[in-house]
């Protein structure tokens, strides 16, 4: 059992030691044989020629040649932290869910990074930040993959190479090289209006984070819970941070880029480091689980849409407190591997279209990054409860499986393993009608209003947020080379605010087009007053 690992100030960082990892007395070949000299090849003589029977030389450059894994095809660039979750037992009334209950401590692992940015890349750019936890409960791992911004860009995950193929750089001059600021991200969010939304909030000070510690997160879809009863509730995920949200201006976000780049991934580590263990409150929002799964008119399986927490406020249902240091950068931040699809009883998904492409994406890239279906046998990636599966061999397999017949049932190895049912902790879908319908390439009708909630984002913005939202649109969109797209991303913003496109237009220096688009409030529900009365969690 190898022992636990410790900070290079002597804590302990909750991660298990690799036995392998710079332990012992003598330097060996990875085979173990103690070797008498490293820095010289054996050769024929002083001044050569080196010998191919150098087997030492051989295997030291090989493994060098093979240190370097894919980075990932989003999300590269990123920081993590080991932690624990306790729950308040407030959830008890919705989930099943046992990391929940009160006073129930689960090791987590979070891991925050920027999107667009390779894995050397710098942290204090404008983008959407991840925000992505995997909960070791003793039921099985659960993993909320989430983001610091609520909404997303695009309703349907088939939009999701397009939209990255226009995030990132431009593929002829690889530039830039993690920021907003090109045509084809702006081509893209001007074409596509449900990005609308996600886009006006990484041009708000939500898009330049002071700090990891300092930033909300949000499993953005719509997730079901079931009780122990069978009742279900749809619930949308937060994360709020204790120290507040702080934003770093632009100008402050600029100078960090060039003076120190590991900004963020500094201020974690130092921050824990010290003691100053940063901490969050997960919290959900509640909605009835009603066949059209809208919840005041807006549509809960639209991911370009929040619900405002005046319509249903944030119940807090549990603490994260991120309490130690990786040990090492590349076994645990590297070669982490999350799935929006790792759920526990007690936690189910929804049809929203764009966690559909989520379910089948994670896995299919990991396998292709972490070389091979067996990753789940790194150790940052092992479960904390009990496996017993039937995967076998493979790349990469560490495994010494016992027995003959790994399948069920079977008559060699006594016929076993046994099947779960709910009562004794399998996990179970939730048996959700799918309601008989026609194959189409459509989006509902429902999900066609792209522009009522940035309205409502700009109009929450106090004056001094507003002038940084419009500083970032005329930086951003003045790096543009093409006209048409300027005046295109100056029609979206007269469709969210003419105010807003007035001001940009007068910094782009061009003229201010008029709105397309109906700039009417919506009517307030009758309803109104009680949400969150009819649906506390306790
Ligand atoms: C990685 C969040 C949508 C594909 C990530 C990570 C986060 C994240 C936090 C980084 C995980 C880590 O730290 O290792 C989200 C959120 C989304 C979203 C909140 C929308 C609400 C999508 C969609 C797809 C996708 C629609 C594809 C259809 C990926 C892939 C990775 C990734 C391929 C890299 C995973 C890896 O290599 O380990 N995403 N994502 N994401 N995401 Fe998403």
């Amino acid at each position: 059992e190898a022992p636990e690992a410790v900070s290079p100030t002597g804590k302990p960082t909750g991660a298990p030691a690799n036995a392998r990892a710079q332990s012992g007395a003598y330097l060996t070949t990875a085979q173990g044989a103690r070797l008498y000299e490293t820095d010289h090849s054996l050769k024929a003589g002083a001044r050569g020629p080196v010998l191919l029977q150098d087997h030492h030389l051989r295997e030291k450059i090989t493994h060098f040649d093979h240190e370097r894994i894919p980075e990932r095809v989003v999300h590269a660039r990123g920081a993590a932290a080991h932690g624990v979750f306790k729950g308040y037992g407030t959830a008890a009334n919705v989930t099943k869910a046992a990391f929940l209950a009160k006073d129930t401590e689960t090791p987590v692992f979070v891991r925050f990074s920027t999107v667009l940015g390779s894995r050397g890349s710098s942290d204090t750019v404008r983008d959407t930040r991840g925000f992505a936890t995997k909960f070791y409960t003793e039921e099985g791992t659960f993993d909320l993959v989430g983001n610091n911004i609520p909404v997303f860009f695009i309703q349907d995950a088939i939009k999701f190479p397009d939209i990255i193929h226009a995030g990132k750089p431009h593929p002829d001059r690889e530039i830039p090289q993690a920021q907003s600021a090109h045509d084809t991200f702006w081509d893209f969010v001007t074409l596509h209006t449900e990005a609308v939304h996600h886009t006006l909030w990484n041009m708000s000070d939500r898009g330049i984070p002071r700090s990891y510690r300092m930033m909300e997160g949000f499993g953005v879809h719509t997730f079901r819970l079931v009780n122990s009863e069978g009742a279900t509730t749809l619930v949308k995920f937060h994360w709020k941070p204790k120290l507040g949200v702080h934003s770093l201006t632009w100008e402050e976000a600029q100078i960090t880029n060039g003076m120190d780049p590991d900004f963020h991934r500094r201020d974690l580590a130092d921050a824990i480091e010290a003691g100053a263990f940063p901490q969050w409150e997960l919290g959900i929002q509640a909605f009835p689980d009603t066949p059209e799964q809208t919840f005041q008119g807006i549509d809960l399986l639209d991911p370009t849409n929040i619900v405002p927490e005046e319509l249903a406020p944030v119940q807090p249902v549990g603490l994260l407190t991120l309490n130690a240091n990786p040990t090492n950068f590349f076994a645990e931040t590297e070669q982490v591997a999350f799935h929006p699809g790792h759920l526990v009883p007690g936690i189910d998904i929804t049809d929203d279209p764009l966690l559909a492409g989520r379910l089948f994406s994670y896995l299919d890239t990991q396998i292709s990054r972490l070389g091979g279906p067996n990753f789940a046998q790194i150790p940052i990636n092992r479960t904390h409860a009990p496996v017993n599966d039937m995967l076998r061999d493979g790349m990469h397999q560490t495994a010494v499986h016992a027995g003959t017949a790994p399948y069920r049932p079977n008559s060699l190895d006594g016929g076993c393993p046994f099947l779960a049912g709910a009562e004794n902790g399998a996990y179970v879908e939730v048996p959700v009608d799918v309601p008989a319908a026609k194959k189409v390439r459509e989006a509902p009708a429902s999900f066609s209003d792209h522009f009522s909630q940035p309205r409502l984002f700009w109009r929450s913005m106090t004056p001094v947020e507003q002038e940084h939202i419009i500083a970032a649109y005329t930086f951003e969109l003045s790096k543009c080379y093409e006209q048409a797209i300027k005046e295109r991303a100056l029609q979206v913003l007269a469709n969210i605010d003419p105010e807003l496109c007035r001001q940009v237009a007068t910094g782009l220096g061009l003229p201010a087009p008029q709105p397309t688009e109906n700039l009417a409030d919506p009517e307030p529900s009758p309803a109104l007053s009680q949400i969150g009365k009819r649906w506390p969690v306790e």
